[in-house]
């Protein structure tokens, strides 16, 4: 099952039929390959459910992802890498981390450490965090794709927002159909819960989410207790959290009538106005691609928010489709702060 990254320039693959269910043979996985680098979805057989898988370096693949899910915001998603030495390249790890994955990768559990800045996943698969969630995964099928991929996978759940959690082929169909370029048809999951969130960023290690492996075997690993913390407490609390989840400049947003010294974040047929300056307008999407708009987001609000604005100024952006999750997390940057 141990493969070589493939080449880029790997021979075309006929794509054959959308959302399709293929086998774990050397063929079929490199045509999953090719979907991938195409930016296109593949359903990912796991240990603990079944996964929507895009590539994490390419921003508007992971779009995509969103896109299909139908999730009205932007959760930051679990990065699947081959190993620890790789998890490394994109996290920076901890003694207690260090300790958690030697023990229990390849496996069911996810840690979220400090991320690496520019090691390329991009950031909305991180919703514009300054941690990442990583996970070895330990189904021999998951590994052989993330392997001849060279590079990490994206991927939530593949279920619809809101439906229970696929755990196998068929469930996936189901829920996705032709949303999915092909599902990898791994069998029946066998753990068929998600894994155990743990999160390395403080001081002390905590449990986000409780899953395939026991707290009590996380403890024993650490020589510690292990308290639970909620996902919403590590995205908000800055002692967690290197940095901020919203932008330092306020934010308005659905603003037609920009001011001299507004920072503009732009959609579609905007031109800048004369009295901007040129590092203070970005456009999300040019050509009001709401997929390419997401991909863009947290980015762009990085990058305005580095320039020290008096305020930065959001052009209206459509609230179907994707764009729903998009004006999610606009009006949560633009809420009153306090
Ligand atoms: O078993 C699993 O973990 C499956 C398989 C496919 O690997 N994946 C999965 O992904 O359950 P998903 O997206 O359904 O759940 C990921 C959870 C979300 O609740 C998300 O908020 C949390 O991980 N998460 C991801 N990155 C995070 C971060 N940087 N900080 C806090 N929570 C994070
Ligand atoms: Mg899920």
């Amino acid at each position: 099952f141990i493969c070589e990254p493939m080449s880029r320039d790997f021979p075309p693959i006929d794509p054959g039929p959308r959302g399709r269910i293929i086998g774990y043979e050397m063929a079929d996985l490199a045509a999953a390959v090719a979907c991938l680098q195409a930016g296109d979805l593949v359903g990912l057989p796991t240990e603990t459910v079944y996964g929507l898988a895009a590539d994490a370096t390419n921003g508007e693949a992971v779009a995509g992802v969103y896109e299909a899910k139908g999730r009205p915001s932007f959760n930051p998603l679990i990065c699947h890498v081959a190993n620890l030495a790789e998890a490394q390249r994109y996290g920076l790890f901890n003694a207690d981390a260090l300790r958690l994955a030697e023990a229990f990768w390849p496996g069911p559990m996810t840690l979220i450490v400090p991320f690496r800045p520019d090691s390329g996943v991009s950031d909305l698969a991180r919703a514009g965090l300054d941690s990442i969630a990583l996970r070895v995964p330990s189904h021999p099928v998951a590994r052989a794709l993330i392997a001849a991929m060279g590079r990490p996978l994206a991927a939530p759940s593949a279920n619809l927002s809101g439906r229970i959690s696929p755990t196998s082929a068929a469930d996936v169909a189901r829920d996705l159909g032709e949303k999915v370029a092909c599902i990898i048809d791994g069998g029946t999951c066998d753990i068929g819960l998600e894994s155990t969130i743990v999160s390395c960023l403080g001081n002390q290690p905590a449990m986000l989410r409780p899953g395939g492996v026991a707290r009590e075997s996380l403890e024993a690993a650490l020589g510690a207790t292990l308290p639970t913390a909620t996902t919403d407490l590590v995205l908000r609390s800055p002692g967690l959290l290197q940095s901020h989840y919203a932008p330092v400049a306020p934010v308005r947003i659905n603003v037609t009538d920009f001011r001299p010294s507004d920072a503009i974040l732009a959609f579609g047929n905007i031109e800048k106005p004369r009295f901007v300056d040129d590092r203070l307008f970005l456009n999300l999407s040019p050509d009001s691609n709401l997929r390419q708009a997401a991909s863009r987001l947290f980015t762009a609000l990085r990058v305005l928010d580095a320039r020290q604005p008096a305020a930065i100024a959001v052009a209206p952006i459509p609230t179907t489709g994707l764009g729903e999750a998009i004006n999610d997390r606009l009006v949560r940057a633009s809420a009153p702060r306090n």
